[in-house]
């Protein structure tokens, strides 16, 4: 296997503990190649600059590894499960050799079910039919914390569900969620790995052994994780996990639940059609058990197979490597913007310890989000998401019910990213912004752009930036 890594050898500190001198050689370049690493990006005074990326945490660019991967199963792409001719065969065979793939990356149980569905928001809501239930009623709640992006809250809010509030320490919040156990009646509980607003890693081996000590299940949205961290499902002792290609390195629009069958295959079946059943009559039907029960209609052969080719690249990384990559920009970021006023970076959890991702969430004062973000597009070339992060609940505790800035990052980015940043900010603070900006369609837009795309892509002024959770 082919990691297409392109980092220096240097010495590998831990992860927390990057010092400054250290950080150009940790970062300074990529870890792993990615497909669109130098695209240029127009600027609204005239020319181009390298697109710096700081968005991987909404959808991460493809390894080039699984761009490579892609074009050649490409040519055999056929039906799935559906035909006896060659190329048929061939995309049947690397589809479920990706359920084998993503089991392997996840260390998943030999019978665990490895569903493929179109992202982590599928896969939770493939999870919230299949609650059990006694006698028509459900065993019981799903036990959520506040902390949660829409994906990991609004499926459980058509089920019994309790939410907690998230101390200000982690050691607080798995005191809370104890607390809560405690009352009993929690038949699941449902946690995120990873914040997608600021990164910070909650205790999954500790929240697991928690839940299965007061008679529930656990499962972990690791959608922002398991991009960044290990995945091990086995030693965490987690029941479910839910993760999604897009933010994998991964293109096509795949994600995957992994986890119990017994639930998987008594629940409700996710997508009704071909495919998902023994035997369908016309006021009928026998659904099958397994993965195919939730995957009615043809599937995404080309979305799993690169979902899977991306978490073999991403296993073969070193994991101390990996990780100081990402610290050093982390720890680059955070150091920068805190040194200019006016500047807040935001956190969850006032420990200092808090193992954190690559996602730096901050607010710039005197500016709204959507206008910083327009300013870093238009006038530096640097794209990060604002607003609410589709964690409004999260958003509102923070005391940013308007939104925040996140710049996100991985294996593909390098310390000028960052530095890219830093430099449209503290010009920001110190020259302001460099044209006028407008709102269109609900976004901070320049004015009179005239930039265009390239000639594939029809260019619709206010729409193309325009970002969901932003509004209610
Ligand atoms: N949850 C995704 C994000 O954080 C969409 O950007």
């Amino acid at each position: 296997m082919t990691t297409a890594t392109v980092s220096p050898n240097v010495a590998i500190q831990p992860a927390t503990a990057v010092l400054p001198d250290q950080r150009q050689a940790l970062a300074g370049r990529p870890l792993a190649a990615v497909t669109g690493a130098e695209i240029q990006a127009p600027l609204i005074h005239g020319g181009h600059v390298r697109y710096a990326n700081l968005d991987y945490g909404a959808s991460a660019p493809a390894l080039s590894v699984v761009s490579a991967y892609l074009n050649e199963i490409l040519p055999f792409y056929a039906s799935v499960h559906r035909g006896a001719g060659y190329a048929s065969q061939i995309s049947t065979s690397v589809y479920e050799n990706a359920r084998a793939i993503v089991r392997e990356f996840v260390n998943g149980r030999p019978d665990d079910s490895v569903i493929f569905t179109r992202n982590t928001t599928d896969s939770l809501n493939l999870l919230a039919g299949c609650l059990p239930v006694t006698g028509g009623r459900p065993d019981g709640d799903v036990l959520y914390l506040d902390i949660e992006h829409h994906a990991n809250l609004l499926p459980w809010q058509g089920v019994p569900h309790r939410s907690i509030v998230a101390a200000d320490t982690v050691a607080g919040t798995v005191d809370a969620v104890r607390a809560e156990l405690q009352q009993g009646g929690v038949s699941l509980l449902a946690v995120t790995g990873a914040s997608n607003v600021t990164g910070e890693i909650l205790p999954v081996r500790t929240l697991a052994e928690l839940a299965h000590n007061h008679g529930a299940r656990i499962v972990v949205d690791a959608a922002q994780l398991a991009p960044h961290r290990r995945i091990n499902i086995t030693a965490d002792d987690v029941d479910y996990i839910a993760f999604s290609g897009h933010k994998l390195y991964a293109p096509f629009g795949s994600g995957v639940l992994v986890g119990r069958p017994d639930w998987l295959d008594a629940g409700t079946p996710h997508l009704a059609g071909g495919g998902a059943v023994k035997e369908a009559r016309l006021d009928g039907v026998s659904w099958a058990t397994g993965p195919a029960r939730h995957e009615g209609g043809s599937p995404n052969v080309l979305g799993a197979a690169t979902l899977a080719r991306a978490t073999q690249v991403i296993a073969g990384l070193d994991p101390d490597r990996w990780h100081a990559h990402e610290a050093a920009i982390r720890s680059y970021l955070v150091d920068g913007l805190r040194e200019i006023d006016g500047v807040t970076v935001h956190q969850i959890f006032r420990d200092t310890d808090t193992d954190t991702i690559g996602v730096v969430n901050f607010s710039v004062e005197g500016y709204d989000a959507g206008l910083v973000a327009a300013y870093l597009s238009a006038e530096h070339g640097v794209g990060l998401r604002d607003g609410r992060f589709c964690a409004h609940p999260l958003l509102k505790r923070l005391g940013l019910p308007s939104g925040s800035l996140r710049a996100s990052f991985g294996v593909g980015s390098r310390l000028e990213d960052a530095q890219r940043l830093l430099a449209g900010i503290r010009d920001l603070r110190s020259k302001g912004l460099g044209w006028d900006y407008v709102v269109d369609a609900g976004r901070w837009v320049p004015a009179n752009d005239n930039r265009t795309y390239p000639h594939w892509a029809p260019n619709t002024p206010g729409t193309a930036g325009a970002a969901p959770c932003i509004d209610d």
